[in-house]
């Protein structure tokens, strides 16, 4: 098996490298003057089983043509299989036409992914499920739910809990985490009555007292979690921490968590976090190497994946 990276996630890949007790394999990627990527694997892949480790995390577009320039240069050096690890899969929200002559974007990338010559694909947390149908190469979706719940039992008191979806649409990602802490489930419903009206959020489930865990795939501007958390608060919960999958944490999104009534807001490692991030007084990181280390294991060893879910 060889595991190489490219520059999205340098130190997840490390991590992932050490779970697996190997190390990464030497590549270069760099530009050219005009930006161009030039990728050189230094060391010989021919019959390997490979593994591309690259989430398409911001800069999105360069993380991805990265990846696919890397794909082609296994493929072409007789590669046995490629395997595309993506932590995080970027374009994945654009995944249905919102209106006429828009495209669906994560479709795309899962084609391009698949004709740049990736053999299988090992994501996390898609943000919706039924995009693995998207590829036409074996996709696993890992789940960071597992982790998530590790984190809570050892960080908090889970008797006064309750797990909350921010949107009805997280609700199965939501009640798989209050089935393991065992605790009960609320939703938030965001609704516009009529358009140029302004956002209602409506709280289904009784959270006063509670101290509330807000669960959702992506947080980017950190709006829907801001939001969210103001409601559960009117609504009488004790506290507010959240768990997410991906920190994409665009633009003023930190300085939105820090300002924000959140108690803490847990992020995993599939994105590698800013300086900002790492600093602010409430947002921790927690690691997904063991979980993706070992998913990569058992694809080499053609294992059960879904196995580590049971
Ligand atoms: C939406 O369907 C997703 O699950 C997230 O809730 C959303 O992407 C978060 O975006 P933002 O932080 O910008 O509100």
């Amino acid at each position: 098996m060889k595991l190489f990276s490219g520059n999205a996630n340098k130190s997840l890949a490390e991590d992932i490298a050490r779970y697996l007790d190997t190390q990464l394999g030497k590549c270069v990627v760099r530009r050219f003057a005009d930006q161009e990527i030039f990728v050189e694997l230094q060391e010989n892949v021919r019959g390997e089983d490979v593994f591309i480790l690259q989430s398409t995390s911001y800069p999105a577009n360069d993380h991805l043509m990265e990846l696919l320039i890397l794909i082609d240069a296994a493929k072409r050096s007789s590669a046995k299989r490629i395997t595309a690890v993506l932590p995080y899969f970027g374009y994945a929200r654009q995944d249905r036409k919102p209106g006429p002559r828009t495209p669906i974007s994560a479709k795309l990338v899962a084609n391009l992914i698949t004709e740049a010559g990736a053999d299988r694909v090992l994501t996390m947390d898609l943000h919706a499920g039924q995009i693995q149908g998207f590829f036409d190469i074996p996709t696993d979706n890992l789940y960071a739910v597992p982790v998530m719940s590790r984190d809570l039992r050892a960080n908090y008191d889970i008797d006064n809990l309750m797990v909350v979806s921010p949107d009805v649409g997280g609700v199965v990602r939501a009640r798989a985490l209050a089935r393991r802490v065992n605790a009960p489930l609320a939703i938030v419903d965001k609704r516009r009555d009529k358009p140029g009206e302004s956002e209602v959020m409506n709280v289904i489930g009784d959270v006063s007292g509670k101290d509330c865990i807000l669960i959702d795939d992506i947080i980017d501007s950190g709006g829907t979690l801001c939001n969210a958390a103001e409601a559960l608060l009117n609504n009488g919960a004790l506290s507010v921490t959240a768990y997410i999958s991906h920190g994409v944490l665009s633009g003023g999104a930190v300085a939105r968590i820090t300002s924000s009534k959140l108690k803490e807001l847990v992020i995993t490692s599939s994105i590698e976090p800013t300086t900002a991030v790492q600093t602010a007084h409430n947002i921790r990181v927690i690691s997904i190497a063991d979980l993706i280390g070992e998913a990569v294991s058992r694809t080499a060893l053609e294992q059960s994946v879904s196995s580590l879910f049971d």
